[in-house]
């Protein structure tokens, strides 16, 4: 879910049909829907006002800033929800850079601080899980090592440990405004830190990283585009794998339907399935009311 401050506040997302960036209020409805219908489980992205974004992004790490406001809220309210924090710089940086970027390269070390500040104060608002997608080299380690001195032991870690450098993430930056902006000396893609498309077997190295570093679930994402690295990641460890069916894999389906090209539900669901049958035990799904829906419907 998409957030954004106000009260009663709805903005559609044109590339996300059926999906808005929400004001508080309405996403803690959206919640109670979702729970309702046996969904339990939220990942939240804040669209943060354009004047609070700034070049070292401390807004990420302020207590009362937008997401943490969220997760109180979501919490208070509905204390079974499982909420699971974003944690990377991007919707907080005025580069739109999911690291903080310095002389025309984002640095790993500094940036890795920052998050690990960040981790522990999603903990303390609320979060149950953070999931660091900012794909800075030991941050797993760094958060998990934050948490426990912060007390917040419990707070379970879901790493994107195969993030690739993906075209299918548009429609998400579109809802943050948060794509890498066109200046000198900010870098034009985030090739440096995110994975090339080309490469599966690095996504084993990363795995073995993070679960040394104390990853609770590995991720893989975007989904369909790399089902072949979901299965060796299936089968490469023991922890719970996760894939992240993105936006962009999101809008084309919406998209195609719209045009009666292709039949959603049966394609969804088909989509969905693929990502399952490769191996996710997690999956990370706009489309996660509408299948909670038509799965009711089906055992009618
Ligand atoms: C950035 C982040 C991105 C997504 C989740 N976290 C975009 C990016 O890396 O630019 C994309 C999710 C989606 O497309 O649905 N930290």
């Amino acid at each position: 879910m998409f957030v954004i401050d106000g009260e009663g506040v709805s903005v559609p997302i044109v590339s996300m049909p059926g999906h808005a960036r929400l004001s508080i209020d309405l996403v803690v409805t959206k919640c109670q829907e979702a729970l309702a219908l046996g969904v339990g489980a939220f990942a939240l992205f804040p669209a943060i006002d354009p004047t609070l974004k700034t070049e070292d992004a401390r807004e990420a790490v302020n207590q009362e800033n937008l997401l943490c406001r969220t997760v109180r809220a979501i919490k208070g309210a509905l204390p079974n929800a499982y909420v699971i924090t974003d944690i990377a710089l991007d919707p907080y940086s005025s580069m739109g850079h999911d690291g903080l970027v310095k002389k025309g390269e984002v640095v790993n070390d500094e940036t890795v601080d920052l998050l690990a500040e960040m981790a522990v104060a999603h903990a303390e608002a609320g979060a149950d899980m953070v999931a660091p997608s900012d794909m800075m080299d030991g941050r797993v380690a760094a958060i998990r090592a934050a948490l426990d001195e912060a007390g917040s032991t419990h707070v379970a870690i879901l790493s994107y440990t195969a993030k690739y450098a993906s075209g299918f993430y548009g429609p998400f930056r579109e809802a943050l405004d948060s794509a890498p902006v066109d200046a000198p000396d900010v870098p034009k893609d985030k090739k440096t830190y995110q994975m090339d498309p080309a490469n599966a077997r690095e996504a084993l190295v990363e795995a073995a990283l993070d679960e040394e570093e104390g990853a609770d679930i590995l991720m893989v994402k975007p989904a369909l585009p790399y089902l072949d690295v979901i299965r060796r990641l299936r089968m490469a460890t023991d922890l719970p794998v996760a894939a992240y069916h993105v936006s962009g894999e999101y809008a084309m389906l919406k998209a195609a339907a719209e045009r009666g090209w292709l039949d959603e539900r049966t394609c969804m669901t088909e989509a969905l399935v693929g990502i399952a049958r490769a191996g996710a035990d997690v999956i990370f799904t706009y489309a996660a009311l509408e299948y909670a829906r038509w799965y009711k419907e089906s055992l009618r």
